[in-house]
C-alpha cells in the first residue's frame, strides 16, 4: 500500500482493511464511512471498494497536467489562506472547491473553520477524487472528536456542473467559494487539441477590450471566477481563489462592464516559484460576495500582509498604482504622436543578419553578399537601454515600403538579394502567423512611411524598465528600424525628435506611465498604454527652468498646431 501511505496514516490503513468488505452492500458500507468522516457516497461503486481492498490502487499522479493546470497547493500553503481568512473574521457554514485536485483548500478549511455544516467539492481527474476522500477520512480518524460537516464530492467537469442545482445554499448561509483552479488558458488548451474547455467561450466578446486582454485569449481561472461570481451573486459569503496575477487584473478590467456584485477586493501577492515550482507572477484573490461593486483592488504581500498599492478604476480609466496616478493624471489624455510597432517578420534566422567585412550571415551561420539598398539596420528591445543611438548591432532586409505591397520588383533590381529571399522560400512560406496567408513572398508586417522615419523615439514592449531611446539615422544615413517587440514616433525633424525625447524622458512622464503599466504581462508597454501620454498636458506643468535651454517653445507651438491647441504658457 505504498501510495496509501503517501497520503494517510497506518491508522486509516488499517480501518480501511477492517472496514472494506466486499459481501456487504455498498450503500451499507458508505453509510458506515458517512459516519466516519461525512463524505456522501465514499464509493462511487463497487470498483471503487475492490481498488482499495486489493490495495492495488490507481491513485496515481497524473502525466498529462498541462491540459489541466495541475498546480496542487501544498497543506501548509493553504492551511496558511485560510488562516488568513480566519483572521478576517470568516467563519463560513459552507464551503465550495470547484476543481479540489488532492484536496488542501477542503483539509485547512476542516482544520481552520469551526462551523462548517457542508463542504462540496468538484475535480475532474478521479484518482484525486479517491485521494481527497482518503484524506478525509485520515484526518477525522485522527480527529475524532472534529464535528463532521456533510461532505459531497463530485468526479466532474466543472464546466458541466450545475452549481445551481447541486450546492444548496440559502440566504441565511454563509459561504466560502475556495480552492486553486486550473492554471492554463483556452489558446494553451486549443493548441494541444484539448476538450477541457467552457461550452460558452463568448464572455468576453466585449468591443474595446481586446487590445488589453489579447483577442480572444482568456484563462480558465478566469472563466471559472466569473461563473462562480454570477451563480452566487445573491448569497451571503467570500471568494479566495489562488490564481495568477494577469486573472486577477482581468478580472478587475472588466470589472467595469461586467459589474459583479464583489467588494472589498484583494490581491495576496505570493512567491509562486517557492509554492508552485513556476515561474509565474501569482496571487491569492480575495473578495466579499453579494455586496456593492468594487472596481478598485489593494495589493498586499502574503507572507508579512504589508500593503503595496492599489489598482484599478479611477474615472473611467483603468491604472496600476491610484497613489502614484493621482498626482500624475493630469498627463492621462490622448498622444499627440502616434505610437507605432516596429516591423515583424516571424523568420529571425534567415531576417536576422550581422554584416562582416562586405559580407552578411544569418542565423544559420550562413555567409552571404547583398545589394545595399534593402538592408537597414535594425535594433532590438535588448539594445534600447535609453540615451541616443545611430549603430546596430544586427541588420534586416526590408522587402516591402508597406503592407502588402508586390514583391516581384526584387528579382530584377536586387538580383543578390532576391536569390538569398528565393532561397528560403520555404521558411516564409511556412511561418505560422495567418497574416502572411495569400500576401505577397517575403512579406513582412509592421511597415509603412513611418518606419522609413529618419528620427524615432523607441521604448520596449518587454521591460520593467522605461527607458526610452532617441534613434538617429546610420553613418549612411539610413533610418534605423525596430523589430515588433518595440513601439515608436516617427519624426522628420531632428530638434521635434529631441524635444520630445526630452519630455519622454522625464521623471514625471516615466512616473505616469509606471502608474498605468502591470508590470506582470508578458508585454507590459503597449500602444493603447503610450497613447494616452498627454504631451502637451506633460510640457504645460513643465516649469520654466525645464524648458528654458530646449527648443521646447518652437516645438511647443508645432504640436499646438497639430492639436490645436492654444498654449497660453509659451504664447
Ligand atoms: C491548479 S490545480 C489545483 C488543485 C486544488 N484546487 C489545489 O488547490 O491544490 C487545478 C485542478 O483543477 C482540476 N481541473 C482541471 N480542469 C477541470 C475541470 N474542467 N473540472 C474540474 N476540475 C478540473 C485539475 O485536475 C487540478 O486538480
Amino acid at each position: 500500500m505504498d501510495i496509501l501511505d503517501k497520503y494517510i496514516s497506518k491508522q486509516t490503513v488499517d480501518f480501511l482493511q477492517n472496514k472494506i468488505c466486499i459481501e456487504k452492500n455498498l450503500i451499507e458500507i458508505n453509510q458506515e464511512f458517512e459516519k466516519f468522516c461525512g463524505i456522501v457516497d465514499f464509493f462511487e461503486n463497487i470498483d471503487d471498494l475492490k481498488y482499495l481492498k486489493n490495495q492495488s490502487t490507481n491513485l496515481t499522479d497524473r502525466e498529462e497536467k498541462s491540459e489541466y493546470g495541475d498546480y496542487q497547493t501544498n497543506s501548509e500553503l493553504s492551511d496558511k489562506i485560510c488562516e488568513l481568512l480566519k483572521s478576517k473574521e470568516i467563519s463560513p457554514n459552507i464551503i465550495f472547491e470547484p476543481t479540489f485536485g488532492k484536496g488542501n483548500f477542503i483539509i485547512s478549511s476542516l482544520k481552520k473553520f469551526k462551523n462548517i455544516e457542508q463542504i462540496y467539492g468538484v475535480e475532474i481527474y478521479k484518482p484525486y477524487v479517491q485521494i481527497t476522500k482518503l484524506k478525509i477520512l485520515d484526518f477525522f480518524i485522527i480527529n475524532p472528536n472534529i464535528d463532521k460537516p456533510t461532505i459531497k464530492l463530485f468526479h466532474a467537469n466543472f464546466f458541466d456542473f450545475d452549481t445551481k442545482k447541486q450546492i444548496k445554499v440559502n440566504k441565511n448561509n454563509n459561504l466560502l467559494i475556495i480552492g486553486n483552479p486550473p492554471w492554463v488558458t483556452n489558446s494553451e488548451l486549443s493548441g494541444i487539441g484539448s476538450e477541457n474547455l467552457p461550452r460558452k467561450v463568448n464572455f468576453k466578446n466585449h468591443k474595446g477590450l481586446d487590445a488589453m486582454t489579447g483577442k480572444g485569449n482568456f484563462d480558465i481561472a478566469e472563466f471559472i471566477s466569473n461563473t462562480l461570481f454570477d451563480n452566487f451573486s445573491e448569497n451571503t459569503g467570500n471568494f479566495a481563489f489562488l490564481v495568477k496575477n494577469s486573472v486577477i487584473k482581468n478580472i478587475l478590467y472588466r470589472q467595469i462592464i461586467n459589474n459583479y456584485k464583489i467588494s472589498n477586493l484583494k490581491k495576496y501577492l505570493i512567491d509562486a516559484k517557492k509554492e508552485f515550482n513556476v515561474s509565474v507572477n501569482a496571487s491569492l484573490f480575495y473578495c466579499k460576495l453579494n455586496s456593492k461593486s468594487d472596481k478598485l483592488c489593494a495589493e498586499y504581500d502574503f507572507y508579512s500582509h504589508n500593503r503595496l498599492k492599489t489598482f484599478g478604476w479611477i474615472n473611467n480609466k483603468f491604472v496600476s498604482n491610484t497613489k502614484t496616478y493621482n498626482k500624475y493624471s493630469d498627463f492621462d489624455g490622448t498622444c499627440q504622436y502616434e505610437w507605432r510597432q516596429g516591423m515583424k517578420h516571424d523568420a529571425s534566422k534567415i531576417m536576422e543578419l550581422y554584416k562582416e567585412n562586405n559580407f552578411y550571415f544569418n542565423k544559420l551561420d550562413e555567409k552571404f553578399e547583398l545589394e545595399n539598398d534593402l538592408i537597414y539596420g535594425i535594433l532590438k528591445s535588448s539594445d534600447l537601454k535609453g540615451g541616443i543611438k545611430n549603430k546596430t548591432r544586427k541588420h534586416t532586409i526590408v522587402t516591402q515600403k508597406k503592407i502588402g505591397q508586390e514583391t516581384g520588383y526584387i528579382k530584377n533590381k536586387y538580383p543578390k538579394t532576391y536569390n538569398y529571399l528565393q532561397s528560403k522560400l520555404d521558411i516564409f512560406n511556412n511561418r505560422k502567423s495567418s497574416i502572411y496567408k495569400g500576401k505577397p513572398a517575403f512579406s513582412i508586417f509592421g511597415i509603412g512611411d513611418y518606419s522609413f522615419k529618419p528620427y524615432k523615439i523607441a521604448i520596449s514592449g518587454l521591460y520593467k524598465k522605461l527607458n526610452f531611446t532617441l534613434i538617429n539615422p546610420d553613418k549612411n544615413n539610413k533610418p534605423i528600424m525596430l523589430d515588433d517587440t518595440c513601439y515608436f514616433i516617427g519624426f522628420d525633424d531632428k530638434i521635434e525628435a529631441e524635444t520630445i525625447f526630452e519630455i519622454l524622458k522625464t521623471e514625471k512622464t516615466k512616473k505616469f506611465l509606471s502608474s498605468i503599466i502591470f508590470n506582470d504581462a508578458k508585454r507590459s508597454v503597449t500602444k493603447n498604454l503610450l497613447m494616452r501620454i498627454d504631451i502637451v498636458a506633460i510640457m504645460q506643468k513643465m516649469n520654466k527652468a525645464e524648458y528654458k535651454n530646449n527648443n521646447y517653445l518652437n516645438i511647443s507651438r508645432k504640436i499646438a498646431t497639430i492639436v490645436q491647441t492654444k498654449l497660453a504658457l509659451f504664447g
